[in-house]
């Protein structure tokens, strides 16, 4: 039998759970067998700090539809390099699905100028069309125009009025730009989960982000030595929090912020920074998730009982791939097999250390040996 697939074009940027809502819509009122989201190509001159790489926008949707065996994604746009005319695209489709009816996907508003579009005949006699209406949308004009086309071409053409969505993949953007943490968080509810995490792991959108305004702002207070060490404690506590299920953005931004009073401290008592560091971060750039500022605040001395993101950060320090010091190969194979073995290999070595010395720990990693040491 022959399938009947819908092509939802858009620049998915990013793509979100309207989209995902409203593809399922039309698979279920089309009568489709699946859908395939097909991300145009965005000129070169419209692009701008806040608009993704095709190769980011079709991650983002591959990401988004995985888990749906009726959604797939299609390069074929984003392949030409230059913006393509429907027709076009569709034919290259149809190529690959010589066999199945193809419906294109559209919303009223671009669908009433349809006489204008490119080779407009051929399109309506070779393709067939979902076109998608807002809740309340008067369909008389409309409704005429698809009558005359169907009976000139015989098109397959239906109305289907769109589930009530409020989600705007710019209203999403301009979100982001005010940083996640000044009360744009609310975006991740808009996006699926995956999504949210790629767009912060690869710093999408990311332009005057607050994580971003840590970087620079690091970049200036600190040698270019901690900068460095600072980039790669980043890296390495992003790939725990991936490999231990922890939120990637809190992890980025406690990373970034951790030593941000290092250097203008040194001098004085070398714990201090983590605890002007936690002070700075809430004072000065608004944070207010408290699991991100204990991170920050016990990254040197630990503490018992730490939350997942806690040891993230002190471990990535203690052994990001610039740390040489004689057990700390150990210390990161026990770090992979779980955060708390690594834990405890890290105060142990810190121990062992300061006994070298005639010292003892004390406070906050004293109670932290005796807490890891027992579980
Ligand atoms: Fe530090
Ligand atoms: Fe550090």
């Amino acid at each position: 039998m022959n399938a009947k697939i819908g092509v939802f074009g858009g620049s998915f940027d990013p793509v979100h759970i309207g989209h995902l809502m409203l593809a399922e819509h039309m698979l279920e009122a089309g009568g489709l067998d699946k859908v395939i989201f097909m991300p145009t190509y965005i000129q070169p001159f419209k692009q701008d700090n806040q608009t993704a790489s095709s190769e980011n926008r079709l991650q983002m949707l591959r990401l988004a539809t995985s888990d749906n065996a009726r959604f797939e994604v299609s390069d074929v746009e984003l392949r030409r390099a230059s913006v393509s005319y429907t027709i076009d695209s569709l034919r290259e489709l149809q190529q690959e699905y010589p066999q199945d009816n193809i419906y294109f996907i559209v919303g009223v508003d671009i669908f009433r100028l349809i006489r204008k579009w490119y080779k407009f005949e051929e399109l309506v006699s070779e393709f067939s069309f979902l076109v998608g209406v807002r809740p309340g949308y008067d369909i008389s004009e409309v409704s005429e125009l698809i009558t005359d086309i169907q009976r000139d071409f015989q098109t397959d053409i239906r109305l289907i009025e769109n589930p009530l969505i409020d989600i705007a993949s710019s209203n999403i953007r301009n979100r982001m730009k005010l940083g996640f943490l000044a009360g744009a968080d609310s975006v991740q509810y808009e996006l699926p989960a995956s999504v949210y995490d790629y767009i912060y792991a690869h710093g999408i959108y990311e332009g005057t982000t607050l994580i971003n305004q840590l970087r620079i702002d690091l970049s200036h207070r600190v040698s270019q030595r901690r900068y460095e060490h600072v980039l790669r404690v980043e890296e390495l506590s992003v790939r725990l929090s991936m490999i231990f299920g922890e939120n990637v953005v809190r992890t980025r931004l406690a990373a970034v912020a951790h030593d941000i009073c290092k250097d203008k401290d040194e001098e004085g008592n070398a714990l201090l920074h983590s605890k002007h560091a936690e002070k700075m971060l809430r004072d000065m750039y608004g944070v207010m998730d408290e699991d991100v500022l204990n991170a920050v605040s016990f990254h040197t001395t630990g503490r018992a009982a730490m939350s997942r993101l806690e040891m993230i950060i002190f471990l990535a320090d203690a052994i990001e791939p610039g740390r040489e010091y004689p057990v700390v190969h150990k210390i990161r194979l026990a770090t992979y097999e779980s955060l708390e073995a690594g834990m405890k290999a890290t105060l142990e070595d810190m121990d062992a250390y300061l006994s070298r010395k005639g010292l003892e720990l004390s406070g906050d990693t004293a109670a932290a040996l005796a807490y890891y040491n027992d579980i």
